[in-house]
């Protein structure tokens, strides 16, 4: 079991990064950013973790009170499930105060080329307190991009909500990919 427990890419233990670990929560840095993020296996993990290392942020990592299971067919499934019946899955993190934040990063995989459930979740319940902050995206794919995510922020937030050009990286390529994402991530802090 030891190398599958950071959860990640194709040898995941599937279960959510959490299956062997506190969920990541970072909330006494002075700022004004904070990200928020779910990841199920990992990779959005990694980004969120190196975004965070770069601006010095705030981080929340959302967490479900059920995790997907560990077989990727079956989190399919589950995810399609919830998807066509808009049954989003219950999260089970207390949500911290957004008051102080005036830039709102979310971090997610993209499940059929939308934002991940668990993200879609965080965004019905609380898209509405998004008001007058800057938003953005950053999400990890397997190589079909980001999808309608804009849209969706886009429909769940307020026209005060400023969203911001989003980022998305294919899973395999974010070693490679890691200069243009910190450039990104610096462009939004200017
Ligand atoms: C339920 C599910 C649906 C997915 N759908 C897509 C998709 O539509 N397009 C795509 O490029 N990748 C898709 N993927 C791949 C993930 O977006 C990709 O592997 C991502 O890096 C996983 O992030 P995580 O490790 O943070 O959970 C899907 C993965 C899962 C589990």
């Amino acid at each position: 079991m030891n190398n599958i427990t950071t959860g990640y890419g194709a040898i995941s233990d599937g279960k959510d990064t959490n299956a062997n670990v506190d969920p990541t929560r970072i909330l006494d840095n002075n700022t004004k950013i904070l990200i928020i993020y779910f990841s199920r296996s990992g990779n959005t993990e990694k980004q969120a973790k190196l975004a965070q290392d770069v601006l010095n942020s705030d981080i929340f990592e959302l967490t479900v009170s059920n995790p997907y299971p560990s077989n990727y067919k079956a989190t399919v499934n589950r995810a399609t499930n919830e998807r066509d019946a808009k049954n989003w899955p219950e999260l089970n993190s207390d949500i911290p105060n957004l008051d102080k934040y005036d830039t709102i990063l979310l971090g997610h995989p993209i499940w059929a080329m939308t934002i991940a459930n668990p993200m879609r979740e965080f965004l019905e319940e609380y898209g509405t307190l998004l008001s007058n902050k800057s938003v953005a995206s950053f999400s990890t794919n397997d190589g079909y991009g980001s999808g309608e995510t804009n849209d969706v922020i886009s429909r769940l937030t307020t026209g005060s909500t400023k969203l911001l050009t989003n980022y998305t990286i294919r899973d395999t390529m974010a070693k490679q990919d890691r200069t243009n994402f910190i450039n990104w991530l610096k462009k939004i802090n200017k």
